[in-house]
């Protein structure tokens, strides 16, 4: 039944946005410990009865797409491939109809093992989180020796024909950002796309501080010591938050994701989902809205159309933006590993 959603139906804000991508994190646990994202020790799980079910996820990504508008989902974590349903989530959520498009951010971890289910029960792209081409950098940031795992993931993605694959490379100052050329010409050699996403404040020690942060002007200066970077034209960026280059005149692109540099909020198509049920408006939201115990209430259209018009609530009260560069900014509870990225 692809029926056309009246205006009012769809997920609009007072700024005049209109959510369409999905973010749906499936878990807070994680095997890394990366340090802009998780502490070393200490951090408390969400507790097994607030998680929400397979069931229970795919329940809200159909209300979401039949209801809501959503075109587009993307399972983040913590690590989503550490939640045991996750091919049986995507082959459901492949089976609604209109069908959104579907992708994963992972770490890698396990992906050598799950790729081609993944491709096979419907998955449309991968981004995976590589900072370092070397064993011990990985160690230092990620605090843990699984470097060659997430090697073997993007290879397995690779020859299991998921494409495009992406990249995602944070740059710690003094640790890893002499590496953004090499880094680069690794992805080139392999036609991954690399995307840079500047730091966010969201790491659980509040250590971040934007006068050392590695700053996207920082990154394609970088870059430029040995590539040619071309703009792509505007036109094609859309609400996309990575602004694109050509690499060496072209085909093969760069993405730089300024998000506290140059943050992209004014085209925002986002709406978040943790993994114990609550609406998210923004990384940096200090409110969530429960969607759990209204779905535990009844599985019927009623209900169904409860939490239509919870989450509709929920983002109409979207701020205008995260709000990074405010002398109010304060950085969410949850620390990115329990958001989703
Ligand atoms: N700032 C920027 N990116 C982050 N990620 C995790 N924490 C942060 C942060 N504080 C990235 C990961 C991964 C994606 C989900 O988000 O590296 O690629
Ligand atoms: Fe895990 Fe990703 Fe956070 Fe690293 S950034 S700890 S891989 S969730």
């Amino acid at each position: 039944m692809g029926a056309r959603l009246e205006v009012s139906a769809v997920l609009l804000d007072t700024f005049g946005r209109r959510a369409v991508d999905l973010r749906v994190s499936l878990t807070d646990r994680c095997n890394l410990r990366c340090t802009y994202c998780m502490p070393e020790q200490g951090l408390s799980w969400l507790a097994k009865p607030t998680l929400l079910t397979d069931e229970e996820i795919v329940r809200l990504v159909r209300i979401a797409v039949t209801r809501l508008g959503v075109r587009e989902v993307r399972f983040t974590g913590g690590e989503p491939l550490l939640r045991p349903g996750l091919v049986g989530i995507v082959g459901a959520c492949a089976a609604l109809d209109p069908r959104p498009e579907l992708s994963l951010t992972t770490n890698g971890i396990g992906l050598a093992r799950t790729a081609s289910a993944l491709r096979e029960a419907g998955l449309d792209r991968i981004n995976v989180s590589l900072d370092t081409l070397d064993p011990e950098t990985f160690q230092q940031l990620s605090r843990r020796n699984r470097h060659h795992e997430v090697l073997a993931g993007l290879d397995a993605a690779r020859t299991t024909g998921l494409a495009p694959i992406k990249v995602n490379t944070v740059l710690m100052r003094g640790i890893n950002d002499h590496e953004a050329p090499e880094l680069l010409a690794w992805c080139l050699d392999r036609g991954y796309e690399q995307r840079f996403i500047e730091q966010m404040p969201l790491d659980p020690q509040h250590g971040w501080d934007r006068a050392t942060m590695v700053t996207a002007q920082e990154i394609l200066d970088r870059l430029r010591t040995r590539f040619t970077l071309t703009p792509e034209p505007a036109e094609r960026r859309g609400s996309a938050p990575a602004e694109r280059w050509l690499v060496d005149g072209g085909p093969a692109r760069v993405g730089v994701i300024a998000s506290v540099t140059r943050p992209f909020c004014r085209a925002c198509d986002r709406t978040r989902l943790t993994a114990d049920g609550q609406v998210r408006t923004c990384l940096f939201a200090t409110e969530e809205t429960d969607l759990r115990a209204a779905l535990r209430e009844g599985d019927d259209e009623t209900t169904d159309a409860r939490i239509a018009e919870l989450w509709r609530t929920a983002m109409w009260g979207k701020k205008a933006g995260g709000g990074i560069g405010d002398p109010t900014f304060r950085q969410p509870d949850r620390p990115m590993s329990a958001i989703g990225g």
